[in-house]
């Protein structure tokens, strides 16, 4: 194997023991503790897995989180209700709705309720319009993870070719941005691209969140390159893995993210930071 691996494991701890001290110096100070609302709509099992890490997270920091579960058939009516409630609720810094939302709700009018200052997952048209013109303040967890695995690489960005494969308003779209402000040349692909593969071999950076297990062989990824895998998939033994053929495209890469241990514990650290960001924000 080639590549070094980017740990994200071992960075987001890093990350999280940094969140810990400063909330700590913030309770010594007699403030309050940054809070976190959660809001989960039904049942969709991944959700409730990634909800219980993200309330986990935030526990170890010393956040107050609070964690509303809504049934699968809460109307668009009450969960807007909820959200305002939220926003008015001064304990709370930072609002998160997991999607995706059922389909009776209208997952982009939930989002746009939410107080700007308060959306930590950096969705809000508000905080995507910061991103697009380079002047960010609350960005979206995994593409801001994601930059800071990049920067621990030492590599500069600046000139770079990018290539992000899916264009999702979670991860494809802002990471495309924040790609951009880092100065790199951007292709972004998606469903009716041609010639995928000889993209993704032109990439010096190459993110995949395309949510199909290893589709990305080895021999499209450029010798030396980063490669940034957002999958998170189940093969068919049940075996946790990529969008990436992790072993072949090791063997060329540079750099890696690995999964499970890449970029999902970046997303949660990432919302750490954005949650004590919104706490400093509105103190
Ligand atoms: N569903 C998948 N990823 C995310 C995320 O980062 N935030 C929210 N709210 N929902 C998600």
């Amino acid at each position: 194997m080639g590549a070094s691996i980017l740990d994200g494991k071992a960075i987001g701890a890093e990350i999280r023991a940094q969140v810990k001290a400063q909330v700590d110096a913030r309770l010594a100070a007699g403030r309050r503790a940054p809070g976190l609302a959660v809001v989960l709509v039904g049942e969709h099992s991944a959700s409730q897995v990634y909800v219980r890490n993200k309330r986990k997270a935030c526990a170890e920091v010393g956040f107050h989180s609070a964690l509303h579960e809504l049934p699968a058939d809460t109307s668009q009516a009450q969960l807007l209700a909820l959200v305002d409630r939220l926003n008015a609720d001064d304990a709370i810094d930072g609002i998160l709705v997991q999607l995706p939302l059922p389909e009776q709700i209208d997952a982009e009018a939930v989002i746009e309720r939410i107080l700007p200052a308060k959306d930590v997952d950096g969705f809000h048209p508000y905080n995507v319009g910061r991103l697009v013109l380079r002047m960010p303040r609350l960005r979206p967890c995994t593409p801001k993870g994601i930059m800071t695995l990049l920067a621990r690489t030492g590599q500069r960005l600046e000139g770079l070719d990018a290539v992000v494969i899916g264009q999702s308003n979670i991860v494809g779209r802002p990471m495309a941005l924040e790609l951009l402000a880092a100065r790199c040349t951007i292709t972004v692909c998606h469903s009716r691209t041609k010639d995928l593969a000889d993209k993704a071999r032109a990439a010096d950076v190459l993110v995949v969140a395309m949510g199909r297990a290893r589709y990305v062989p080895g021999d499209w990824i450029k010798p030396g390159a980063l490669v940034i895998d957002v999958g998170m998939n189940r093969d068919e033994q049940g075996k946790l893995c990529g969008d990436v053929d992790f072993a072949a495209a090791a063997e060329r890469a540079g750099w890696i993210t690995p999964v499970p241990g890449g970029v999902g514990p970046m997303t949660i650290a990432s919302l750490l930071e954005n949650t004590l960001q919104a706490a400093g924000l509105r103190a």
